[in-house]
């Protein structure tokens, strides 16, 4: 059944027959003897593996083969993951190599200069992926992260822009701490003993409860939203690239259709109580937060409910998803590298002594940004981003055409570039400064992570809190190369192994 879905669909064939219809329909007429018919049809034959030829010459990938290199390389991405496939080519071709999507010319870029590029223009600001997948997830022209209208998604993008800037950005230092101590004293249950901790869990909430008390403050049962934000991650990781044929059997996708809608639910029920509560206070707080923005523009017809649904779960979903996989990296360095455990400790007991962590003591903490980069580029959670260029352009001297899908390979970026040992956990990598132009974790640009600023001080927020409380071991032998993975939408790992990790007290630890 599944071998229906690769046969090459109209693009594929219209891509591949410029050449013999302009050959016949201008030709023929003048000179159509019957002896000739042959003879031009062989022309026509020969001018398509010409021009095939050519294309194979000038961007580097598969080729097409009478559409078997599409049917290959779209399989490729749906079983290997859209991770593991961008580095297997981008390894066998280089830093730009051509492949196909669902039928759809694909570049995957790891060429810095070409990544940048891509991500300063105007005409690469949306994204590529299953209009299905993307409805039944309810990110079609709703929210912003795989938005595809480019006018309702730069709408969008100011609400969120407003809220990862500026005065939240002056908050999330303390409320992150204030979350941390919380949900350590709640799993210590006031004791400080040495605890097993089911990390991913255990951040996840973090994260979880961080967003709500900078975006939403309303109360809500984070274990439950956990689960379900997992359960969308999953089914958005699924449906991305899914054949279209895929969605007509209601059956097959009618699990993840549920646990898409779990959320989105859960989400409403948030929203009606934050609607409920604006509404009994009356007079409006001293500080605004996004959902109430929101729900104002929504009051003024500036938003649909739709895309305010859609938003707030966003917002909801981008820490728990990205920075909790994070920060777990993190703390596995950590375990495996005492002497870099030792350093950043150093510098946290010198620049805070006893007292918590403060917005103007960020800049002095260096070791701990060096490594919090240094992390993201040995280790990245979030590898790749996709794009899909809106107009016909030249990059690094290839030509690519309007609708060419587009995935930046940032992972791979930062192994091939610069740094001269890659695949060596080193401080020294981020000692002296690296060129931006060669360390993208979260993209550049119009499009990149609008909440890259607020990510930087809730990774350093929660990791100082904690290491100065704990010293963390991981159990089972786990560490960052024996653990499984899943690589396809992030890399993270696959959850079906336990992954605790052992928090010792400090004070033990030294005794
Ligand atoms: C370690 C943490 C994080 C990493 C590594 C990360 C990385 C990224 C990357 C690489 C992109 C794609 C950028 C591009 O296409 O150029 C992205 C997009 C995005 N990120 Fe983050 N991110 C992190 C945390 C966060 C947090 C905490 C938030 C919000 C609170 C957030 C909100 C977003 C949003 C909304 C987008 C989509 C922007 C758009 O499409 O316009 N991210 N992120
Ligand atoms: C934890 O600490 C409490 C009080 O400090 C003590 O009574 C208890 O035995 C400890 N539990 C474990 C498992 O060590
Ligand atoms: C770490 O990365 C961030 C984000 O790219 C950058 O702004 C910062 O300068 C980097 N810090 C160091 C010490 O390299
Ligand atoms: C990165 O770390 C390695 C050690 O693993 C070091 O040799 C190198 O100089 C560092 N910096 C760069 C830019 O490669
Ligand atoms: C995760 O691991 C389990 C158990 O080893 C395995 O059955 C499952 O297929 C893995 N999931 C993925 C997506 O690789
Ligand atoms: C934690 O336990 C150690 C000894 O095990 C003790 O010295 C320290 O005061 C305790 N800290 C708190 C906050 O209870």
């Amino acid at each position: 059944m599944e071998m229906k879905e690769f046969a090459p669909d109209k693009n594929l064939l219209q891509m591949s027959q410029p050449a013999f219809q302009n050959a016949t329909a201008e030709v023929v007429p003048r000179m159509a003897s019957r002896a000739t018919v042959p003879l031009l049809l062989l022309l026509g034959l020969l001018l398509i593996f010409l021009k095939l030829s050519q294309k194979k010459a000038t961007l580097p990938g598969p080729s097409f083969c009478l559409g078997i290199g599409p049917l290959i390389s779209y399989g490729r991405f749906l079983w290997m993951g859209i991770g593991s496939a961008s580095n297997y080519y981008n390894e066998k071709y280089g830093g730009i190599v051509r492949v196909w999507i669902h039928g759809e010319e694909t570049l995957i870029i790891s060429r810095s200069s070409a990544v940048n590029h891509v991500m300063k223009k105007g005409h690469y600001i949306s994204r590529f992926g299953s209009k299905h997948a993307l409805q039944c997830i309810g990110m079609n022209e709703n929210g912003i992260i795989f938005n595809n209208n480019p006018s309702i998604w730069k709408q969008t993008r100011s609400y969120f822009a407003k809220a990862l800037t500026g005065p939240i950005l002056q908050r999330t230092l303390a409320m992150t701490v204030e979350s941390t101590r919380d949900h350590l004293e709640k799993l210590l249950g006031g004791n400080n003993n040495t605890t097993k901790v089911d990390v991913l869990l255990f951040l996840r909430a973090i994260t979880l409860d961080i967003a709500n008390r900078l975006f939403l403050r309303v109360p809500l049962h984070e274990g439950e939203i956990v689960a379900k934000v997992q359960k969308y991650f999953d089914t958005w990781q699924s449906l991305l690239l899914k054949p279209d044929i895929f969605f007509k059997f209601k059956c097959m996708y009618k699990k993840y259709e549920k646990a898409a809608q779990d959320l989105q639910d859960a989400v409403e029920e948030l929203l009606l109580k934050k609607q409920q509560e604006l509404r009994d206070t009356e007079k409006l707080h001293d500080i605004t937060d996004f959902a109430t923005d929101l729900i104002f523009a929504q009051t003024h017809g500036e938003l649909t409910p739709d895309n305010v649904r859609q938003s707030l779960l966003e917002i909801l979903i981008a820490g728990p998803d990205t920075m909790s996989v994070s920060i777990y990296f993190m703390l596995l360095l950590i375990a495996q590298h005492p002497e870099v455990e030792k350093k950043i400790l150093e510098e946290i007991q010198t620049v805070t002594g006893k007292r918590e962590v403060q917005n103007n003591d960020l800049q002095q903490l260096k070791i701990l940004e060096n490594f919090i980069n240094e992390s993201m580029r040995y280790q990245p959670v979030v590898d790749i981003t996709m794009r899909k260029a809106l107009k016909d352009d030249m990059i690094d001297g290839f030509l690519v055409k309007k609708g060419t899908n587009i995935i930046l390979n940032l992972g791979r970026m930062h192994k091939d570039d610069f740094f001269l040992k890659p695949y060596e956990f080193s401080l020294e990598n981020f000692t002296q400064s690296v060129p931006h132009c060669y360390f993208r974790p979260f993209g550049f640009g119009p499009r990149s992570c609008v909440g890259k600023y607020v990510a930087m001080v809730m990774m350093k927020g929660i990791l100082v809190t904690m290491l100065k409380q704990f010293t963390v071991h991981s159990d089972n032998g786990n560490n960052l190369q024996n653990i499984k993975y899943i690589h396809h939408l992030s890399f993270h790992p696959n959850e079906s192994q336990t992954l605790q990790m052992t928090f010792i007290p400090r004070n033990q630890a030294e005794d």
